[in-house]
């Protein structure tokens, strides 16, 4: 017979989850005030809430940590972290960050000014934030069929270079500073972006003659995706294809947590020395001098390890086969979600499972609140909570797509908990004819508002 697929790593830690029952998750959530980020690890079974920061990191990894080299400037680690990406993405030049976020913080603070444009692929949260924190507009060009859920496109995640060229005829190249493709689209629900599709918007970007940013996060799974799905490209190795990735970027955000598996960290990767040599400054100001950049000297080694184990064929058809594994249970119950399944989640269609819930009162934050009390497994929204106000109207915004992010750690959970999660959703799925109300907003933030925000029960 033909061997079944098994995981690519063994298991020598481990950390004990403790059960509750549902009364007790009821009153829980609700001193939560139903923002599921208010919720204490403990009186979580399963959390699904993010894939940032919350892998297991490997025995190469916290050997890496034990030599860590602490100076202030010039460390060992910072060379290590140096020469990891310049060998795997190509950069000559790079800033340490904490995280994701900050590395937005101090490029944008270079390159984003009051009335710019920017477009790109559906624009992570806190990428939007820092854009429009600094009164730019972010610009959505991803392709029609990423808001389709049912739509079984391969590369989800790609930019439309039709909506692209429009905003680029629209405004002065002045006001463009960068196009940003983010790899894989999150927000779209994972989703892949083609190296076809790198290629013609970045002939396009350099048409109008407009720099490329990398959003990259999850730049190895979309590698993946890439050998998997894309003609041509079944023979390349991850590592290959990264490099193709990244001939076309001319800078790169990188949140650490994802695909470099680690627990904390980020960088900013430039082809640009002009443009580095002015970020210095802001990463001093803001994060740490420019060879430590707010992580400390076992962070770095373990990133600089994280980034070649991240890259590897077999760690990426491990993580991507259970998030598959989870989706494929989830099919069986008739549960709908974004398809085909991204990297690092499953998308759930709260519209579609919850069809009597109106929009007003936030249909993926009630399906989140559901399947944590039903079972302990937190989710998070990625719907009209985390879609704001519009800046000029303060008017709430209701995305196409209501969406509950069901987000796998890496190396964490096993397929058993898969199967844990999938009966919890078809739990809260057989009696979704009863949910018939949400949520009403009693406070929120004026910005990212759903890290913060505070509902009441309609
Ligand atoms: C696509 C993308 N960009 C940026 C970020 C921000 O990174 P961080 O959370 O490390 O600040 C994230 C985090 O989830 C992300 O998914």
């Amino acid at each position: 017979m033909d061997l079944p697929f098994a995981e690519s790593f063994k298991i020598k830690m481990v950390e004990p989850l403790r059960r509750s029952t549902k009364e007790e998750r009821a009153q829980w959530i609700k001193d939560a005030k139903f923002n599921l980020f208010n919720l204490k690890s403990d009186h979580v079974f399963i959390d699904l809430l993010t894939d940032s920061g919350t892998g297991a990191m490997s025995d190469r990894q916290w050997s890496a940590m034990m030599v860590g080299d602490e100076s202030y400037a010039g460390a060992r680690s910072y060379y290590n972290m140096k020469n990891a990406i310049k060998d795997i993405l190509g950069f000559d030049h790079f800033l340490p960050t904490h995280q994701g976020r900050a590395a937005e913080n101090v490029l944008f603070s270079v390159m984003v000014k009051e009335g710019d444009i920017v477009p790109g692929n559906s624009h992570f949260d806190t990428t939007k934030g820092h854009i429009e924190f600094r009164k730019a507009k972010a610009i959505d060009c991803t392709i029609d069929e990423a808001f389709d859920t049912t739509i079984n496109h391969p590369f989800k995640g790609n930019i439309c270079p039709e909506k692209l060229e429009a905003v680029l005829k629209q405004y002065p190249k002045e006001k463009i500073p960068f196009i940003i493709v983010t790899v894989t689209n999150n927000t779209a629900g994972g989703q892949p972006v083609s190296l076809e599709n790198i290629r013609e918007i970045s002939a396009l970007a350099k048409r109008y003659d407009i720099p490329l940013m990398f959003d990259s996060a999850r730049f190895a799974e979309n590698a993946y995706f890439i050998k998997i799905r894309e003609e041509g490209c079944a023979d390349k190795s991850i590592k290959q294809i990264v490099k193709e990735m990244y001939e076309h970027a001319d800078f790169m955000t990188m949140s650490s947590k994802k695909d470099a598996i680690v627990n904390i960290g980020g960088f900013i990767g430039f082809k640009h020395e002009e443009i580095y040599k002015q970020a210095c400054t802001f990463n001093i100001m803001f994060e740490g001098y420019v060879t430590y950049g707010g992580l400390a000297g076992r962070d770095m080694n373990a990133l600089a390890v994280g980034l070649d184990e991240g890259t590897e064929f077999d760690y990426l058809e491990t993580r991507i086969k259970q998030v598959e594994y989870l989706g494929a249970r989830l099919k069986e119950y008739g549960v709908p979600f974004q398809t085909p399944v991204g990297g690092h989640a499953i998308f759930v269609d709260a519209k579609k499972f919850l069809p009597n819930v109106p929009k007003e009162e936030y249909i993926a934050q009630t399906l989140g609140v559901e399947i944590y009390v039903e079972g302990g497994v937190r989710g998070v929204e990625i719907g009209s909570i985390l879609a704001d106000r519009d800046p000029e109207t303060r008017e709430n915004r209701y995305p196409d797509l209501e969406l509950l992010r069901l987000t796998i750690p890496r190396r964490v959970y096993t397929n058993n908990h898969m199967d844990y999660i999938a009966a919890t959703l078809k739990n809260v799925f057989d009696r979704r004819d009863q949910i018939t109300s949400g949520f009403k907003i009693v406070t929120e933030a004026p910005i990212m508002r759903h890290f913060t925000v505070e509902l009441e029960k309609i």
